[in-house]
């Protein structure tokens, strides 16, 4: 399917009819300089009033990476973009948070790698920004986090490393920070099967031993974690590589678990197709304890860099979600 035009609609977000419009939907989703917005696989930091978007370059010729028994189409890795907007509306293009490098195979940061989902926070301890992210080998055989540091939320990222957690393989990824100050890694893991969630060292810069199997066996991907009058909710897709899937939303009392499938969040036309997007995100409104967006990408397999985006604000209504197009 073709995201080639679409609609963008900038709704009056905040009001009560916000619900049910979509904030984005498609590939027209320009910044304040008149630019498509580059960040698929998009996490939001919020700091200082400010919401800061980071998501993935996707920049070149898609191709098929040969010998794969499924889909694995592949762009270049064009590093992590950053943009900022103060209303969700205006974004501003900051450049490039995390470079990729060209021509060197074996840096976790080449361009013939994957560097998917990344995922920002800020640690009030040390003061620094924190970034994870997906990185792996074309065939997604390495399955790490890489891990990025640096002093102001737009970068640049200063390259630490990458880790499996517990020697536990991670694919899809999220970070969640807690009221509380602790964080957490949310991840496919065990090729794809089970979601592990981990808690992160003090400083969010490594994984501790601390880490529950969720969802065992129920073979999830793009995990997006957020809470809601003291308890969890994740919101994960199926895997089938970039095509769509029926989403699945699961509510917990405590992060580590247990546990429960509730079922798909989504409502009205397509909704077993998560109306043809895939999870990255959910965004808390601030000042809206029970206001959030949902934000999801419109893959275009053949050519990913004209993957598109769809954002739908929706509400958490006595415990329950429901996301309606
Ligand atoms: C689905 C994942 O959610 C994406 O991030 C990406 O890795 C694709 N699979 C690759 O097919």
């Amino acid at each position: 399917m073709k995201y080639t035009v679409l609609i963008l609609i900038l709704s009056i977000f905040f009001n009560n009819q916000a619900r049910s419009q979509n904030m984005i939907s498609g590939g027209d989703f320009k910044d304040t300089d008149g630019n498509q917005i580059n960040a698929h696989g998009a996490g939001v930091l919020y700091y200082n009033e400010v919401y800061y978007l980071f998501g993935e370059i996707k920049k070149g010729k898609t191709w098929l990476v040969p010998g794969q028994s499924w889909e694995d189409y592949r762009v270049p890795a064009g590093g992590v973009s950053c943009y900022s907007s103060t209303d969700l509306k205006h974004w501003k293009n900051l450049g490039t948070a995390l470079r990729s490098v060209t021509g060197d195979p074996s840096n976790d940061l080449d361009t013939g790698r994957v560097i998917e989902r990344p995922k920002v926070l800020y640690n009030e301890k040390t003061k620094k920004f924190v970034m994870w992210f997906h990185n792996d080998r074309n065939d997604y055989q390495d399955s790490k986090a890489g891990i990025a540091i640096s002093d102001s939320p737009e970068g640049p990222y200063t390259y630490l490393g990458s880790i499996k957690p517990n020697n536990q393989m991670l694919r899809d990824m999220t970070l969640f920070k807690d009221t509380d100050g602790k964080a957490y890694v949310v991840y496919s893991s065990e090729d794809n099967n089970t979601m592990h969630v981990c808690l992160l060292t003090d400083d969010y810069l490594k994984p501790t031993e601390h880490y529950t199997r969720i969802l065992i066996d129920r073979n999830r991907e793009s995990p997006a974690l957020f809470k809601n009058n003291g308890k969890y909710f994740l919101i994960t897709s199926g895997c089938s590589g970039w095509s769509p899937n029926a989403a699945s939303y699961a509510t917990a009392n405590s992060i580590m678990g247990a546990w429960t499938e509730i079922g798909n969040p989504c409502s009205g036309t397509n909704a077993e197709q998560t109306f043809f997007a895939q999870g990255n995100y959910v965004l808390p409104i601030n000042g809206k304890p029970s206001n959030f967006i949902f934000m999801g990408d419109l893959w275009n397999k053949l050519d990913l860099e004209k993957s598109g985006y769809l954002w739908i604000p929706f509400e958490v209504i006595d415990g329950e979600v429901k996301i309606n197009n």
